[in-house]
């Protein structure tokens, strides 16, 4: 039977690295409060001239990506792209991507999906291997929140915790016997939250999208309920992990690596402890980087193998998320 193998990983984070205290030049905020409440101490930003979009940072992601796998862009069947921050409003940033690696045909597909849209982006990815539709599939997961964050006091509490960044994986479907590839997978959506986090404007349902009073209002930016998506995080991460945990037939104590998206280290951690992981088996770097969105899981994916903090043969790995829609989900993959 066909598996998803993956073939190779990449990260882009670009060099500007902006600093809790760097955060104080523009709102009413700390390091300490920062740093207490979400764990990031900094993130990178793009560049301040310049205008640099996902699809740059996911193009840097990916060709890492590609020279590992061995792959040229040539060998692709499908791209998925995964962002909440796109370089323009449509088309899709998987489109610009393709053009800018050189494809004439390629099929190229967005997913919106933020915080989960790895975890939507494997699945999706699993079921077109699965069913014939492609064979050799790269996923990337890329935003460029900087540009799309209010930097004042109003907007603080969403502004501080958002770094830019890519991550890419080279996906291949491949025929074993071997109990490899995606082992469960459980995803959910609840659209009844949406409105606890979301960008509302311009938005179609809004006639006219845009005035300047919605500019004025801040409706232009980033709006959430973070207590709330706290609380469902809290909740909801667990359960799902033991969902995904119990369609695999495995114990926490099979999974070589946690990997739970970086939204804020206190989730992480309140995850950690009451699912009984210990320090060496989860992974966290929000402290450095933020929250990526999109781009989270596969950025820290990709440290954990340069790091050689898994095993090189058959790790087994869990990955786990929850964020805008609100989305949530997990996926149990062992490598081959
Ligand atoms: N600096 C200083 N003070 C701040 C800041 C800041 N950056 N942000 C908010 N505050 C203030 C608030 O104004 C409030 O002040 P008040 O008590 O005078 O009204 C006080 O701090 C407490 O605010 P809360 O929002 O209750 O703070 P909380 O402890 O909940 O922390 C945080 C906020 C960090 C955002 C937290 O709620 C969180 O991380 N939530 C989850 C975020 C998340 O997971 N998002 C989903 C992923 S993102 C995605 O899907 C795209």
């Amino acid at each position: 039977m066909k598996k998803m193998i993956i073939r190779g990983t990449g990260r882009y984070l670009p060099e500007r690295i902006v600093t809790n205290a760097d955060m104080t030049q523009w709102m009413d905020t700390s390091d300490e409060w920062i740093e207490q409440r979400t764990g990031i101490k900094e993130r990178r930003w793009i560049p301040e001239e310049g205008n640099v979009g996902a699809s740059d940072l996911g193009l840097e992601a990916s060709k890492i990506a590609l020279a590992r796998a061995g792959w040229t862009p040539e060998d692709l069947d499908l791209i998925i792209f995964a962002t909440l921050s796109p370089d323009i409003n449509f088309p899709g940033s998987g489109c610009l991507l393709q053009s800018k690696l050189g494809l004439k045909s390629t099929p190229a597909l967005d997913i919106r999906q933020q915080c989960t849209g790895f975890l939507y982006g494997m699945q999706i990815a699993d079921a077109y291997i699965k069913s014939g539709y492609a064979n050799r599939i790269l996923f990337v997961g890329s935003e460029v929140h900087s540009t799309g964050i209010e930097k004042a006091t109003r907007g603080r509490d969403v502004t501080v915790i958002f770094g830019d960044g890519a991550g890419a994986v080279c996906l291949e479907g491949v025929e074993t016997d071997e109990n490899v590839g995606v082992l469960a997978a459980s995803l959910h959506a609840q659209g009844d939250y949406a409105e606890s986090l979301m960008l509302e404007a311009p938005a179609s349902r809004l006639n006219p999208r845009l005035t300047h009073e919605m500019i004025e209002d801040g409706r232009v930016w980033p709006k959430m309920d973070g207590r709330n998506i706290f609380k469902l995080a809290i909740t909801r991460l667990p359960e799902i992990t033991q969902t995904v945990l119990g369609k695999a037939g495995l114990t926490i104590g099979d999974i070589d690596m946690v990997l739970p998206h970086q939204a804020n280290l206190r989730i992480n951690q309140s995850f950690q402890k009451s699912l009984g992981i210990g320090d060496d088996k989860i992974y966290n770097n929000i402290q450095k980087y933020g929250n990526t969105t999109a781009a989270s899981i596969p950025i820290a994916l990709d440290e954990v193998i340069e790091k050689k903090l898994i095993p090189e043969k058959n790790a087994t790995v869990l990955f786990a998320g929850l964020g805008a829609g609100v989305t949530w989900g997990a996926m149990i993959y062992r490598f081959l």
